[in-house]
C-alpha cells in the first residue's frame, strides 16, 4: 500500500511561501521613507536595499535604481535616466499629486461654480437692452478662432480632470472594465488635442492682442469693479478691462505655462539641440505641478469667463455666435467703441441703415 506523503507537495510549497514571508515581515516594517507608506511592494524593496545609501537628491539621476523600462518606446541607451525604473521622488510626486494637490484643486473646482451659482442668485443677470440696427462685433475668422480654442480648451478641462480625478471618483462605482475607455480615451485625446489647443491659442492671441492693450480708461472700469454688482454701465472700449483681464492672465500667462508643461509631459524623450536639454523624472514631476496648479486656475478662471459670456450678460453670446450686436447693447457695455464706430461712419461713406438691418448686413459693419 502507497502511503501519502506528510506534507504534500502543494503543503511544501504555501509553508516555504509564508516562512519567507514572515523572515521579512520585520524588514520591510523597517523601511525608513516616511512618505513611502503607500509605496508598491517593489518600491520598498528598493528603499529597503538602499536605505544606508546617502541620498543623492531628488533631481539626480542616481536616485533611482538601474533596470532598463520595457514600455519605453525609444531604443535603449537615448537618454540618461532611461533605465531608471523606480526613482525615490517617484513616491514623493504620488503622495503629494494624490494628496494636497488633488484635495485643493478638487476643492477650487467645486467652490468656484457655487461661488458663480451663488452670485448669479444674489447679483442676478446684467439688464438685457435691444433696439437699433445691428453691429458687427466679430468677424468669421475671429469667431472660428474663438471657437476651436474654446472647444479643444473643454476637450482638455475634462479629460484632464478624468486623468486627474478619474481613478477616486469613477472606477468604484463604474468598475474597471468600463473606466478603463474612460481613462484611454482621456488620455489620448488630451496627448493629441493639446497641441491643438496650443496653435489655436497662438492665433488667439494675435487677433485679439491689439485689442486688448490696457488704457486709461480701463483703470475707471476695475475701480468700478466693472459695475457688475449694481449693472452700471461703466464706459469701455471694444474689450472691457475684465475682458482683457482674462486675455493676459487667462489665455496669455496660463496658456503659455499650461504650454511648457504640458508639451515637457508629451515629450519626455525631448532633447534640446546639440543634446544640451535633457528630460529627468525630477522635471517631469514639476512640470506635473505646475501642469495641476495652472489648469486649476484656468478652468476656475474660464468658469467665471463661461457665466459672463452666456446667463450673466444677455447679448454676448450671441456676438460670438452669430457675430452681431443690437446697436443698444453695443452703447450701454461698450459706450467708447460704439462712439467711436458711429463717428467713423459718421466721417465716412456708410451710414447706418434706420430701423436695423433687413437684408442680413450689420448696419455697421466694423470695418
Ligand atoms: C489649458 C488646457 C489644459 C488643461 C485644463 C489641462 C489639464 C490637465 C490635467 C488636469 C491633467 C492631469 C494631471 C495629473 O493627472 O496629474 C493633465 C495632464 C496632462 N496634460 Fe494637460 N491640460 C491642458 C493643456 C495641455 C496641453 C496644451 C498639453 C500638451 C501640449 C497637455 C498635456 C498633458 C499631458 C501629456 C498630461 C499627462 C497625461 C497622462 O498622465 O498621461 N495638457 N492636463
Amino acid at each position: 500500500m502507497i502511503r501519502a506523503p506528510l506534507l504534500s507537495r502543494w503543503h511544501a510549497l504555501v509553508f516555504l511561501i509564508v516562512a519567507t514571508l514572515l523572515a521579512f515581515a520585520p524588514a520591510r516594517a523597517a523601511v525608513p521613507h516616511d512618505s513611502a507608506v503607500p509605496a508598491y511592494a517593489e518600491e520598498q524593496t528598493i528603499l529597503q536595499t538602499e536605505k544606508d545609501q546617502p541620498e543623492p537628491g531628488f533631481g539626480s539621476t542616481a536616485s533611482g535604481r538601474q533596470h532598463f523600462d520595457r514600455h519605453y518606446i525609444v531604443p535603449p541607451g537615448h537618454m540618461t535616466e532611461q533605465d531608471v525604473v523606480l526613482q525615490r521622488g517617484g513616491n514623493t510626486w504620488r503622495t503629494l499629486r494624490n494628496g494636497p494637490f488633488a484635495i485643493i484643486a478638487g476643492t477650487i473646482l467645486l467652490v468656484v461654480p457655487l461661488g458663480i451659482f451663488g452670485f448669479y442668485r444674489l447679483a442676478g443677470p446684467a439688464k438685457e437692452e435691444h433696439g437699433g440696427g445691428q453691429i458687427e462685433r466679430f468677424t468669421g475668422w475671429e469667431r472660428l478662432v474663438h471657437w476651436a480654442t474654446a472647444i479643444t480648451f473643454i476637450v482638455l478641462a475634462l479629460s484632464g480632470i478624468i486623468i486627474m480625478f478619474g481613478k477616486k471618483i469613477m472606477l468604484p462605482w463604474m468598475g474597471h472594465s468600463v473606466f478603463y475607455w474612460f481613462a484611454l480615451i482621456s488620455k489620448y485625446l488630451h496627448n493629441f488635442i493639446g497641441p491643438l489647443f496650443i496653435v489655436c491659442s497662438l492665433l488667439m492671441f494675435f487677433t485679439f492682442l491689439r485689442r486688448n492693450l490696457f488704457n486709461r480708461n480701463d483703470w475707471q472700469w476695475i475701480k468700478k469693479g466693472g459695475g457688475l454688482i449694481r449693472h452700471e454701465h461703466i464706459p469701455a472700449g471694444f474689450f472691457n478691462a475684465g475682458e482683457k483681464v482674462w486675455f493676459w492672465v487667462g489665455i496669455t500667462l496660463l496658456g503659455l505655462l499650461m504650454t511648457i508643461t504640458g508639451l515637457m509631459l508629451n515629450f519626455p524623450y525631448f532633447k534640446g539641440p546639440g543634446n544640451t536639454m535633457e528630460m529627468t523624472r525630477y522635471l517631469l514631476q514639476i512640470a506635473n505641478y505646475l501642469h495641476i496648479i495652472g489648469a486649476t486656475l484656468y478652468i476656475a478662471f474660464a468658469m467665471g469667463h463661461i457665466y459672463i459670456g452666456t446667463v450673466g450678460t444677455p447679448g454676448a453670446w450671441h456676438s460670438m455666435r452669430y457675430g452681431t450686436v443690437d446697436e443698444a447693447w453695443a452703447h450701454s457695455h461698450h459706450e467708447l467703441w460704439y462712439n467711436e464706430l458711429v463717428e467713423r461712419h459718421r466721417s465716412g461713406a456708410r451710414r447706418p441703415a434706420a430701423g436695423g438691418d433687413t437684408d442680413g448686413a450689420p448696419a455697421y459693419p466694423r470695418g
